[in-house]
């Protein structure tokens, strides 16, 4: 039997697990899932590469100016099991993780050209739903009619800790404190900032997974979905 299709948005603060949840979710239905904060990452990426932004300074006319030269896009990878990001046809799924993106990508986030522009890409690539898609403001800005919205939390002490393990995991050499300084100045800027903040939408269900393991998550998650299937 062919099951109606939904479009599942599901937003919350940095690291708290989102995109875990949106590609398990995606995997078992057979959805797309598409990782929107990447896209803000692969920006933001391009921008430092062409020096517009920096610690001392961003050119945010210079980064308005040649948004028309940024290509994103999204290809399967089977190994990874999921989707890759793509910066004007070369792969950035790893650069865009650093701690140093990781600092730029909410003001480049706060810029509403930058944010009009991705979220166009986002509404045509959800246009035929069976999507998964996770980020700050799907649920109330690129898909406001999704049939399910999921708002995931968790404290600000977890989600440093998960972001420092999977930086420490990696190589990269960083601090627990730098990691959790910049969880919560994301967290701040994201919910601050004038365009689209980072907001629970009023019929968006919070998950709080502080205490929860990955399988009692994805459990819970499902038995969400379900009841959509269900009438
Ligand atoms: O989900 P993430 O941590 O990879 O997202 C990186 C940043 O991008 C996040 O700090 C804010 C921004 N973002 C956004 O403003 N809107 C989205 N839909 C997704 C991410």
């Amino acid at each position: 039997i062919q099951l109606k299709k939904i479009t599942i948005a599901i937003d919350g603060f940095s690291s708290t697990g989102k995109s875990t949840v949106a590609k398990q979710l995606a995997k078992h239905l057979g959805y797309i899932y598409v990782d929107t904060g990447a896209m803000y990452r692969a920006v933001t990426l391009f921008a430092m590469q062409q020096g517009f932004i920096d610690k001392d300074h961003f050119n945010v006319d210079k980064l308005i100016a040649a948004l028309d030269n940024i290509t994103i896009s999204f290809k399967f990878n089977e190994t990874a099991g999921f989707a890759e990001v793509y910066l004007n046809g070369v792969n950035i799924e790893k650069e865009i993780r650093t701690l140093e993106v990781s600092q730029f990508v909410s003001q480049v986030a706060a810029v509403s050209e930058v944010r009009s522009q991705l979220v166009k890409q986002q509404q045509q690539m959800g246009k035929d739903k069976g999507v998964v898609m996770d980020g700050r403001d799907i649920g109330t800005v690129v898909f406001p009619d999704a049939e399910l919205k999921l708002f995931m939390i968790a404290s600000a002490d977890k989600r440093a800790q998960r972001r420092f393990d999977e930086l420490i995991n990696r190589g990269d050499k960083v601090s627990f404190e730098e990691v959790l300084k910049n969880v919560e100045d994301r967290d701040y800027v994201d919910s601050h900032r004038e365009d689209s903040p980072l907001r629970k939408a009023d019929d968006a269900i919070e998950i709080d997974n502080s205490d929860l393991d990955l399988e009692s998550q994805f459990k819970k998650v499902l038995e969400l979905v379900n009841t959509k299937f269900s009438n």
